[in-house]
């Protein structure tokens, strides 16, 4: 049982079983864009901070590392997942960092729990796109910021996982898997600095600026990918294929990938769209 409605409940079903494979090595991307947005963020002292779609913390951790280590100290970050396996991890992780400014929640990223004007800041890495109604969601988002509140944004650039990513298509077709092709996976909803720029200004966001920057590397194993597939929203999309069909992908798309390592490794190609914005009337 869940306490969000449909189609949310579905992706929190997705992300709950996501959540123990997602702080693995291969998926450092994760945590290496939650510490360029919390460097971008350069949070204050005393600030208050809401992280949305947190997954396992890794911004919340970032943010709440920075703010500790003002000599002023002070300063809160809320985070809030609508997968509760998210926030068990989300909770070890701050626990692990010995932090003591995160407070962690349940909460439906577009009905936020929270009054209006209370935040300094609000943050969201790779969890807008996955949103049905995203201008609504940026609404509520800024609903909940101060005047001259500031917001940050990831989404992966178009290019994100190619060409892992469209081998990854052709093969699930050859499975018998849904026709797919990698224009079609929720992040290309958010891809250009265009499209954000247009939502954020529509939803009444001003100094509105966008940056990308390559956060990818070199994989040392087949196996790696393989990680990021079975960890992240790719394994979704696995969803209907029985176990031989599955086991006949893994193996199949594995080979390609695997003769692509003529050379020993294999990069993941991450371009990441930073964006920030901030609430008009300072
Ligand atoms: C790709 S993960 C990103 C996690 C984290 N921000 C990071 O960068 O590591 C997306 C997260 O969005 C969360 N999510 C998806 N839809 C949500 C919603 N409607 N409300 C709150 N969280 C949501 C998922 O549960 C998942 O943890």
């Amino acid at each position: 049982m869940t306490a969000f409605g449909e189609p949310q409940a579905q992706v929190a079903h997705l992300f709950d079983q996501l959540a123990d494979g997602y702080d693995r090595a291969a998926l450092r991307f994760f945590p290496f864009a939650a510490d360029r947005l919390a460097q971008r963020l350069a949070p204050r002292p005393g600030e208050k901070i809401l992280d949305v779609a947190t997954g396992t913390g890794a911004v919340a951790v970032a943010v709440g590392q920075r703010l500790s280590g003002n000599r002023e100290g002070g300063g809160r970050i809320m985070a809030v997942d609508i997968s509760e396996r998210m926030l068990d991890r989300a909770y070890a992780n701050v626990r692990r960092m010995a932090l003591h400014n995160v407070d962690l929640h349940p909460m439906d990223a577009a009905a936020l729990e929270f009054r209006d004007s209370y935040f300094d800041a609000l943050t969201c890495s790779f969890g807008l796109f996955f949103l049905p109604d995203m201008a609504a969601a940026l609404r509520e988002w800024r609903r909940v910021l101060r005047p001259g509140g500031r917001l940050l944004l990831t989404s992966f650039g178009s290019e994100a996982f190619q060409p892992l990513a469209g081998w990854f298509c052709e093969q699930l077709q050859v499975c018998g898997g849904p026709a797919v092709n990698p224009a079609d996976f929720a992040w290309q909803r958010l891809a250009t600095a265009e499209v954000c720029t247009a939502l954020l200004a529509s939803a009444g966001f001003e100094q509105i600026e966008c940056a990308t920057e390559q956060l990818g590397y070199h994989l040392q194993a087949p196996q790696e990918w393989w990680d990021v597939v079975w960890n992240t929203g790719f394994r979704g999309r696995l969803a209907t294929l029985d176990a031989a069909a599955l086991e006949r992908f893994q193996q199949q798309h594995l080979e390609r990938v695997g003769a692509a390592f003529a050379d020993g490794t294999l990069w993941l190609n991450v371009p990441v769209l930073f964006v920030s914005a901030s609430v008009p009337g300072a």
